[in-house]
């Protein structure tokens, strides 16, 4: 079956009851039992639902998974994956990082007393050198990441870690599956904030883990089952709503921002575009190789500093100021004092996520007036 074939109809057929077409909202914290001792197929919603059960399918298969898993939002899908490591692990993050990773990672995990080490993942020989024998226990990718649209190479990475048996997991959330699929290259687990891309239209907070194993979904399922991290029915009908068009979308998506990337990058008041499609970008090869498409999301940086990325932010009337990513609308942020605002200052600036950076992420709305309404406010400037 194709993508947007699988989207549609993957982990969904009628519905048993009613045949109805789309998966009914099972709205109901547990379900009787047939006999004593004999529960079906479900019991109690926190370790399994059926309308969790149509989103988790239908994720596994578009990853090319074996098994999904649905969370209440993407930091808990993280959380409960981190929170399993314990005291004298070592975990290898990359250290270009979405700011609530590197929050989670350093202010809840490093205190737990794992040992996290901050990894330039975009060297894969660097990986090879930090790694602990019996100690590293996983290796941790953010690519495209987010602002700074840095890749990393999957099956550089994926290969390394395989040769020393360390669990990889990549966060797919800026490309999702339709762009991008890292169990192809080798890594263990995908992972999403479903709140963005996935879901698509800005209404629901949501996560996903995709495994491609038995070994790794029990792991996964036992997670979330004794820790209680699920998302609830009616978060996963709407994500499963969206996706349904996620092929359709991220073409736009694609399209538009590529359009506007090129726009900026020949405007005399942008520094730099940071989009994988632009041939400027220093790793556009691998973006070919690993890559179908860009996504929608991409930074930039302004020529001057707070003072400029203000002034356009305040004077954009089509795009809206706020954080998040993904949905149909077009977005724009300043993660200096937004997404990124909880990462110390140290940190930020050796990742280059500075005061002049903007990140837009650029809806399905005609391009021509996105690109009007950024001229306009770089007019301002
Ligand atoms: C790349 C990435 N991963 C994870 C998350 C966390 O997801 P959520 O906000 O759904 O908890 C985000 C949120 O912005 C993100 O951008």
């Amino acid at each position: 079956m194709e993508f947007k074939t699988k989207a549609i109809h993957a982990g969904q057929g009628p519905d048993p009851a009613y045949g109805a077409v789309m998966p009914p909202i099972y709205q109901t914290s547990t379900f009787a039992f047939r006999d004593v001792g004999e529960p079906g197929p479900f019991d109690y919603s926190r370790s399994g639902n059926p309308t969790r059960k149509a989103l988790q399918d239908c994720l596994a298969a578009l990853e090319g998974g074996t098994h999904g898993f649905a969370f209440g939002t993407g930091m808990a899908a993280e959380s409960t994956l981190l929170l399993s490591y314990r005291q004298g692990d070592h975990l290898i993050v990359h250290d270009d990082l979405y700011g609530g990773t590197y929050r989670l990672l350093m202010d809840v995990i490093a205190k737990n007393g794992v040992d996290v080490e901050l990894v330039n993942l975009r060297q894969p020989d660097k990986v090879e050198a930090a790694i602990r024998p019996g100690k590293t226990k996983l290796i941790w990718i953010e690519t495209p990441t987010n602002p700074l649209m840095n890749l990393v190479d999957l099956g550089a990475v994926a290969e390394i870690a395989k040769a020393h048996g360390i669990l990889t997991v990549c966060d797919n959330t800026f490309l999702t599956p339709y762009f991008q699929r890292p169990l192809e290259f080798g890594v263990d687990l995908v992972l999403h904030s479903t709140t963005k891309y996935i879901n698509g239209h800005s209404d629901v907070v949501g996560g996903a883990i995709i495994a491609n194993s038995e070994e790794h979904a029990e792991h996964v399922d036992f997670l979330l089952n004794a820790m209680g991290t699920c998302a609830g029915p009616q978060d996963c009908f709407l994500v499963l709503r969206g996706l349904k068009t996620l092929a359709v979308r991220m073409e736009e998506h694609n399209r538009n921002a590529l359009r506007i990337a090129q726009w900026l990058e020949e405007h005399p008041k942008v520094k730099a575009v940071l989009h994988p499609g632009l041939e400027s970008h220093p790793q556009h090869e691998l973006a070919k190789r690993q890559m179908t498409g860009y996504g929608g999301t991409f930074g930039f940086r302004l020529k001057g500093g707070q003072e400029e990325a203000f002034q356009l932010l305040r004077s954009v009337k089509l795009f809206t100021l706020a954080e998040s990513l993904g949905g149909v609308e077009s977005l724009i942020e300043h993660p200096w004092t937004m997404t990124h605002a909880s990462m110390p200052d140290e940190a930020r600036r050796k990742m280059t996520i500075t005061e002049e950076v903007i990140r837009i992420s650029v809806g399905i709305e005609d391009c021509n007036d996105l690109i009007a309404d950024l001229d306009q406010a770089m007019s301002t400037i």
